[in-house]
Formats: C-alpha cells, sequence, structure tokens
C-alpha cells in the first residue's frame, strides 16, 4: 500500500510537473512569437535591416573632393617610383623585346630602322649621328625626359604626328615607366622624379598649436554662423 501510493504520488506529481512546465512553455513560446511578431513589424516601420542614407545630409562639408569619379591613371613618376629601380630596369628590359626590331641599345650600337638609343634619356631629340629623323621628329626639339618620354612611348603619332617610328604606343604607365628606366640604365642616368605626394588636407598647413580661441571661432563660423555660446560639440559640423 505505502508503495502504491508514494507510486500514486510520485506519478500525480509527475503530471503536476507536467502541467506546470507545458503551461511555462506555452508562456515562452507565446512570449517569441510576440517578439518576434514586434520586430517584423519594427523592420517594417523602421527599415531596421535595410538602412536608407537621407537624400540630403544633414551638414555639407565643403571643400572635399568627389571621389565618386574614377581614379586616374598614375602619373610615370608614380610607376617610376612605385617598385625598386633595380626590378623596374629588369622588368623594362623584357619589354624592349618590342623595340629591338627597330633599334640598337648598347652604346655604338649601329642605327637600323630606327637610330641608336643608347643615352637617349635626357639627351636632345633627335641627334643620333646618321641617322636620318623625319622632319617632324627634328622639329620637336627639347630633351628626353621621363614626362616626353611617357607621351611618346604611349602614341608616337600624337606626339610627332609625322614621325617615321611605326609603333602602336604602351597601353600601361607601368611598362611605359619600365621600358623608361631601361632606356636611362643604358647611358642615360637622369635622376627619377619625385612621386605625387598624396592629396594633404587644405588646412593642413594653417592648423597647429594656434590659440584656441581663434581656432574656436572658425569652427563655429564654419558651422554657419552659430551662435558663440552654443556649444561647439554639440554641432558635428565643427569636428576639427
Ligand atoms: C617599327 C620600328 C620601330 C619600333 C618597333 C620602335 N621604334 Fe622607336 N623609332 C623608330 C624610328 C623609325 C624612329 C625615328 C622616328 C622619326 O624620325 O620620326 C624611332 C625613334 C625613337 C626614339 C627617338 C630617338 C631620338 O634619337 O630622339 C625613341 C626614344 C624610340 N624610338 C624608342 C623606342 C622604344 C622604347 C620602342 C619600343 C617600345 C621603339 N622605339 C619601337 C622605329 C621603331
Amino acid at each position: 500500500m505505502t508503495q502504491d501510493n508514494s507510486s500514486q504520488d510520485n506519478a500525480a506529481g509527475q503530471n503536476g510537473g507536467g502541467d506546470l512546465f507545458n503551461t511555462a512553455a506555452g508562456w515562452v513560446l507565446g512570449a517569441a512569437a510576440l517578439g518576434l511578431g514586434l520586430s517584423i513589424l519594427a523592420d517594417k516601420y523602421f527599415h531596421g535591416s535595410d538602412p536608407q542614407r537621407p537624400e540630403q545630409l544633414g551638414y555639407v562639408i565643403e571643400g572635399v573632393a568627389d571621389e565618386s569619379a574614377g581614379p586616374a591613371e598614375a602619373s610615370i613618376a608614380d610607376a617610376l617610383n612605385a617598385m625598386p629601380a633595380a626590378e623596374l630596369i629588369a622588368a623594362g628590359e623584357k619589354a624592349y623585346s618590342k623595340c629591338q626590331s627597330c633599334h640598337t641599345i648598347d652604346a655604338g650600337g649601329a642605327n637600323g630602322i630606327g637610330p641608336n638609343l643608347a643615352g637617349v634619356m635626357g639627351g636632345p631629340v633627335a641627334a643620333k649621328g646618321g641617322f636620318a629623323y623625319s622632319a617632324e621628329m627634328k622639329a620637336l626639339g627639347g630633351n628626353w625626359d621621363w614626362d616626353k618620354m611617357d607621351a611618346w612611348l604611349k602614341n608616337p603619332k600624337a606626339l610627332v604626328a609625322g614621325t617615321k617610328m611605326s609603333f602602336a604606343g604602351l597601353g600601361k604607365v607601368e611598362d611605359r615607366a619600365a621600358i623608361a628606366a631601361y632606356l636611362n640604365s643604358k647611358g642615360g642616368n637622369i635622376p627619377l622624379p619625385a612621386a605625387s605626394a598624396p592629396a594633404a588636407p587644405a588646412d593642413a598647413t594653417t592648423e597647429g598649436p594656434g590659440p584656441v580661441e581663434g581656432a574656436d571661432a572658425s569652427a563655429v563660423e564654419a558651422a554657419g554662423g552659430a551662435s558663440a555660446d552654443q556649444p561647439v560639440a554639440s554641432n558635428p559640423g565643427a569636428g576639427q
């Protein structure tokens, strides 16, 4: 009897516990469903998962370059400074295979369809003795510097309309830089141009440990003439 009783008690206890558990589970499930429903509603109204940029920004920063325009092609100066000179010259020696059918490069080399190119960098245009340049080439004048060689190798006919050099040109500034560096290593040896400095912020030179009031005043002015007692820190436009 005692055993039966206790087993009944146990069973009842278990059932009671089961009911309680089910009730609690029901609440938990209900709460979860409610929470899910609310978050779906909230997403619908506040675009929580799809943030949208306002069409007009709250404040406009003047003088910031528009970065949406595509990057311009690197200059030959940058391309010349992009890798160690020895690597650049080695790359140029390879690319020079495109020129070999018409030019010799070593000092004292013969003129071929084109003139010998030893020492051409830094030297005067159209000056190799014994080569019959076109009149247009002779009229170009000046010396071969990096920019002139860059223009020439990019599109010879664009620089010298009537040139005898039938060569389409090299589209990649890296190739032009490499070949120019190789030519320069063959008796030219003009100094490399400096790489263009990264664009500095416009006020970089005027900023500094100047008088604090002056800086504050200009910051307030920049923020659109807000009154001087307005706390500067609360205006996002007044940041430096
Ligand atoms: C199909 C032949 C041909 C090829 C290929 C060719 N050139 Fe020329 N090059 C010429 C001729 C011809 C001239 C003279 C042009 C003139 O008088 O109008 C010339 C002139 C030049 C000059 C001017 C030389 C001076 O004395 O002022 C340079 C520099 C030059 N070439 C570099 C190159 C380089 C670098 C390549 C390879 C990327 C190349 N050329 C490929 C035929 C060629």
